[in-house]
């Protein structure tokens, strides 16, 4: 006779108990839509990111009025540039003309209640692709940089983004955006830090899609962001961009680094968000594409597994398709 005191699938047998059971939720509160905007008229696909357009001002708008529709929170955007508006200075990085500056003031406009997130880094307006400025050697030099950033974040600031989201890895630039902000009366602009950014592979259709890979060539971003083998370190950045100032924390990429998602959540308990990036969205459309995978339960399953590991949420490019999968629900 067996018998088990203790057996875990009773309270699995009903979806009464495992609902009662279920210790995280997704939910649509939960994420952040990035998008890609650009100077041409109308939608361009971006072939390695399938369901992924780049968008004009117009067409922004347009998804915009979808994310509002279905409860999402907030967008983040990411502009892609001509190249004209491409130097070594970066200038067009801070012009309140700018491709940037447009879009927020369009959506704020016409959506005052839709959070709006704005990258703040130099690669779409450097010529070489790099988050930064460089010295003759191409370094990237951290200080003039942090420079440059402080009058792109005040630019999205003054154009009315609600937060800016420094996604360059220089050092010391969350203190120096959050005491321009303040000088300049910005005291309600958040600073979500990309805190934990690693130099990943990941990243590839993101540079396709912002069309800074032909520009970055061979050349990689070591220097600046950081090793995926750290982990330690990546809990040092973010305790250095917290006392600098920052109201929320990314951990990026999302999938292999949860375990630095849940380091960073036990240790600060602050508002702590991971990045599913580009590769990540790329690989699960391709297999879903394939038939090899089932896209909407992969996908969810992918989600939900951020929130397990400690996010109060994820910025995906699956936003606008799991929010309405939840609603199906
Ligand atoms: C660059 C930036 C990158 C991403 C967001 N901002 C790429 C990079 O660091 O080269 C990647 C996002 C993604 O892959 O989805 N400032």
């Amino acid at each position: 006779m067996n018998h088990l005191a203790i057996r875990p699938r009773r309270m699995r047998r009903d979806a009464f108990s495992r609902r009662l059971m279920r210790e995280n939720v997704l939910t649509t509160d939960d994420l952040i839509y990035p998008v890609f905007v650009h100077e041409e008229d109308g939608r361009a696909a971006v072939p390695s990111m399938p369901g992924v357009e780049r968008l004009s001002i117009d067409e922004l708008l347009r998804v915009a009025e979808d994310a509002v529709g279905l409860g999402v929170p907030a967008l983040a955007l990411f502009p892609v540039t001509r190249p004209d508006a491409k130097s070594l200075d970066a200038a067009a990085a801070w012009d309140p003309q700018g491709i940037a500056a447009r879009a927020i003031r369009a959506l704020k406009q016409r959506f005052p209640d839709l959070g709006v997130i704005t990258d703040v880094a130099l690669d779409p307006y450097t010529t070489h692709g790099q988050d930064g400025l460089v010295d003759a050697d191409g370094y990237v030099m951290n200080d003039a940089t942090v420079e440059a950033l402080v009058k792109q974040a005040l630019s999205h600031a003054e154009a009315g983004a609600d937060v800016v989201a420094p996604s360059d890895m220089m050092d010391g630039r969350i203190g120096a955006i959050r005491s321009a902000l303040e000088d300049t009366g910005h005291v309600h602009t958040r600073i979500l830090a990309y805190a934990a950014k690693y130099a990943s592979a990941f990243y590839g259709p993101f540079r396709d899609a912002v069309g800074s890979a032909g520009n970055l060539g061979k050349g990689d971003k070591f220097t600046y962001q950081m090793d995926p083998a750290n982990a330690d370190e990546a809990l040092r950045e973010v305790e250095l961009d917290l006392a600098e100032g920052a109201d929320m924390v990314m951990v990026k990429p999302g999938m292999p680094y949860l375990d630095v998602v849940r380091r960073v959540k036990d240790a600060f308990g602050v508002p702590t968000y991971a990045y599913q990036v580009s590769g990540e969205y790329a690989m699960l459309k391709a297999a879903a594409g394939n038939g090899w995978l089932d896209e909407r339960a992969c996908a969810l399953e992918a989600l939900l597994g951020f929130k397990r590991a400690g996010a109060d949420g994820v910025l995906t490019y699956f936003a606008l398709d799991a929010a309405r999968w939840l609603r199906e629900r």
